[in-house]
C-alpha cells in the first residue's frame, strides 16, 4: 500500500510533525511546493496533509497542491496552528468537494505561533509542553489512519467560526501575495542567500548581494525567522522580537523542501 505525506511549512512546526507521521506509517514525504511546481498528478491509496494554519485558513499554495490529487482512497490533513485552527478543514473539505473528493481526517495540532509580528518565540518551557502534546496527538493520528476513521476537528466559538474568518480573509488572506512588501533588511546582512535558497515559492531574488522579494510570497516566514543574522524586519512589528524555528528541522530540510 502506497502512502503519502506531503507537507508545507515555514518555522519547521509542520515539517516536523510530517517527519514522525512518516517515519511511523511508513509513508513517503514530499515537499508540497515541489508537488505544485512539477504540477503531475498525485496518486496514492492514502495521502495525508500537514500544513499551518494562516489567517484561519490554509495557505494558498496547499489549494494548489488539492487541486493535483489523484486517486486515493484515504484522505487526511493535519493543521498546526498558534492556536485558533478557524476554518481550515471547512475550507479544505470544500476546496477538495470542487473536484469530486473530500477530506477523511481532520486534526489540529497547537504548536508555537511563529507570526513575528504579534510576538516572539515562546518560553521554551512552553514549547516543550506544545511539543509533548504533539507526540500524544501524533500517536492518536496514527491510530485514526490505521483504522480509516472518518472525523474532522471544528472551531466551536461561534464567533471565531462564523465572524473572525471573515475579517481575516478580507483583511490578510487575500493580499498575502503582496505583503512581502513589509520586508525590509538592514545593514547586518551578510549576502549569504540562505533566505533566497529556503524560500519554498522562489520568492526572493539576490541582488547584487540583497534580498530582493518578488510579491508571490506565501507569507510563510521562513525568511525573516531562519535569517542567521537576523537582518530582515517586517516593518517595526518584528523589531526585538525573538526569532523561531523547530528544533528538529535544519537549514538543509529547508532546501530540500524548496528543491535544492
Ligand atoms: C502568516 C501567518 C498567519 C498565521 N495565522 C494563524 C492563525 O490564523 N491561527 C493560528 O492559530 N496560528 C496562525 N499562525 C501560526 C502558525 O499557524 C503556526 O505557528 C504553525 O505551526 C507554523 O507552522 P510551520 O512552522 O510549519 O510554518 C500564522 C502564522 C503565519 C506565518
Ligand atoms: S539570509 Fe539574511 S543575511 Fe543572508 S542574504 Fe538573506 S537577509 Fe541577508
Ligand atoms: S518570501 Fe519569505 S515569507 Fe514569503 S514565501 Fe518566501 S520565505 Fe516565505
Amino acid at each position: 500500500m502506497k502512502r503519502i505525506i506531503a507537507y508545507f511549512t515555514g518555522t519547521g512546526n509542520s515539517l516536523a510533525i510530517a517527519k514522525s507521521l512518516a517515519e511511523k506509517l511508513d509513508a513517503e514525504l514530499i515537499s508540497i511546493a515541489q508537488i505544485v511546481k512539477a504540477g503531475a498528478l498525485l496518486n496514492a491509496d492514502e495521502i495525508g496533509i500537514v500544513v499551518p494554519v494562516y489567517m484561519y485558513r490554509a495557505p494558498h499554495i496547499v489549494l494548489q497542491m488539492l487541486d493535483l490529487i489523484g486517486k486515493t482512497t484515504y484522505l487526511f490533513a493535519v493543521a498546526t496552528n498558534g492556536g485558533g485552527m478557524g476554518v481550515v478543514f471547512e475550507q479544505i473539505n470544500s476546496h477538495l468537494n470542487k473536484n469530486g473528493k473530500q477530506l477523511d481526517l481532520g486534526v489540529e495540532i497547537h504548536m508555537p505561533d511563529n507570526y513575528l509580528p504579534f510576538g516572539g518565540a515562546m518560553a521554551e518551557e512552553k514549547q516543550q509542553k506544545l511539543f509533548a502534546d504533539a507526540d500524544q496527538a501524533i500517536e492518536r493520528i496514527i491510530a485514526s489512519v490505521t483504522f480509516r476513521e472518518s472525523k474532522i476537528d471544528c472551531t466551536t466559538n461561534w464567533f471565531s467560526r462564523k465572524i473572525i474568518p471573515g475579517i481575516f480573509f478580507w483583511m490578510g488572506y487575500l493580499q498575502v501575495k503582496s505583503m512581502d512588501k513589509s520586508f525590509k533588511v538592514n545593514d547586518l546582512c551578510t549576502g549569504c542567500g540562505i533566505c533566497a535558497k529556503i524560500c519554498p515559492v522562489d520568492n526572493i531574488t539576490m541582488n547584487n548581494t540583497r534580498p530582493q522579494w518578488n510579491h508571490s510570497c506565501e507569507q510563510c516566514f521562513a525568511c525573516i525567522q531562519w535569517c542567521p543574522s537576523e537582518s530582515i524586519e517586517f516593518g517595526k512589528l518584528s523589531k526585538g522580537k525573538k526569532r523561531y524555528h523547530h528544533r528538529a528541522v535544519t537549514l538543509k530540510d529547508m532546501m530540500n523542501q524548496a528543491g535544492r
